[in-house]
C-alpha cells in the first residue's frame, strides 16, 4: 500500500516508520522544514528507543521517504494519514482542531484516484463529518472516504504500542475503505492483534 503521513510529531514519525517496516511505501509530510531537513541527515527529532534504527533501515529499503510538499504523496496514495497537532484549547481546553481541518484542505486538492483519508490525530467524535464536508467543498469530485483510526501510543513505549497493541480500531462503514485498512494492518492482525470495524462515529444533529 502506498502512505501519506501528513505531520510527522511523536505520532506521524512512529507511524510512518512502523508501516514502512510492514513493508508499505510511506512518504512523511511536515510543513516544518527543519524537521524534515533533520529526517533527510538522518537525525530523528525527537527521543524514543530504536526509533533512529527503525527510520535507518527503512530509509535506507526505499520504504520511507520525507518531504514537505503533500501534492505528490497524497495523489499517489492509497491511504492519506492526518497526523497533525490538537493542542488543548486555552481557556475551555477542548481540542484546536484547526491544524487538522487546514490539512483537510490542503489534501483535497491533491488526491487522485479512491484514496482513504483517516484521522490519527486525537478529535472528539463527529470531527470524520466536518473533514468529509471540507474535502467535499474543495474538490468535489475526489473519490475517497474518511475514516476514523485513533492511536494510542505512549511516548517511550511507542514502538513497541504500535507493533503490538491489544486492537487496532477503524471506524468506517465504507467497505472499500475497510480493505484498504484491512491491507495496511494485515502484518498486525497475522499477530492476533483483533482489527474492529466500527462505524465511524456523528457529532449531534
Ligand atoms: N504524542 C503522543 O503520545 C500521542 C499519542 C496518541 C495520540 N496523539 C495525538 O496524535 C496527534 C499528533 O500528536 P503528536 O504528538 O505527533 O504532535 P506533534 O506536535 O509532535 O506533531 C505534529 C506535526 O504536524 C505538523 N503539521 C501541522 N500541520 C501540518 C500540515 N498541514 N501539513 C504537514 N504537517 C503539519 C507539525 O509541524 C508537527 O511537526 C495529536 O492529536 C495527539 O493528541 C499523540
Amino acid at each position: 500500500m502506498r502512505i501519506a503521513m501528513i505531520g510527522t510529531g511523536y505520532v506521524g514519525l512512529v507511524s510512518g516508520a512502523c508501516f514502512a517496516d510492514f513493508g508499505h511505501d510511506v512518504i512523511c509530510v511536515d510543513k516544518n522544514e527543519r524537521k524534515i531537513a533533520a529526517l533527510h541527515r538522518g537525525e530523528i527529532p525527537i527521543y524514543e528507543p530504536g526509533l533512529d534504527e527503525l527510520v535507518a533501515t527503512n530509509v535506507k529499503a526505499k520504504r520511507l521517504e520525507f518531504t514537505t510538499d503533500l501534492s505528490k504523496p497524497v495523489a499517489d496514495a492509497d491511504a492519506v494519514f492526518i497526523a497533525v497537532g490538537t493542542p488543548s484549547r486555552r481557556g475551555d481546553g477542548h481540542a484546536d482542531l484547526s491544524y487538522v481541518y487546514a490539512a483537510a484542505k490542503e489534501i483535497a486538492q491533491s488526491l487522485s484516484g479512491f484514496t482513504v483519508v483517516v484521522t490519527k490525530s486525537t478529535v472528539p467524535v463527529g470531527t470524520g463529518d466536518e473533514v468529509e464536508r471540507i474535502i467535499r467543498e474543495t474538490n468535489p469530485k475526489a473519490e475517497m472516504v474518511v475514516a476514523s483510526n485513533p492511536e494510542f501510543l505512549r511516548e517511550g513505549a511507542a514502538i513497541r504500542d504500535f507493533k503490538f497493541p491489544d486492537r487496532i480500531v477503524v471506524g468506517t462503514s465504507d467497505e472499500r475503505g475497510r480493505k484498504v485498512m484491512s491491507d495496511i494492518y494485515r502484518p498486525l492482525s497475522l499477530n492476533q492483534a483483533p482489527l474492529m470495524f466500527t462505524e465511524r462515529g456523528s457529532g449531534p444533529r
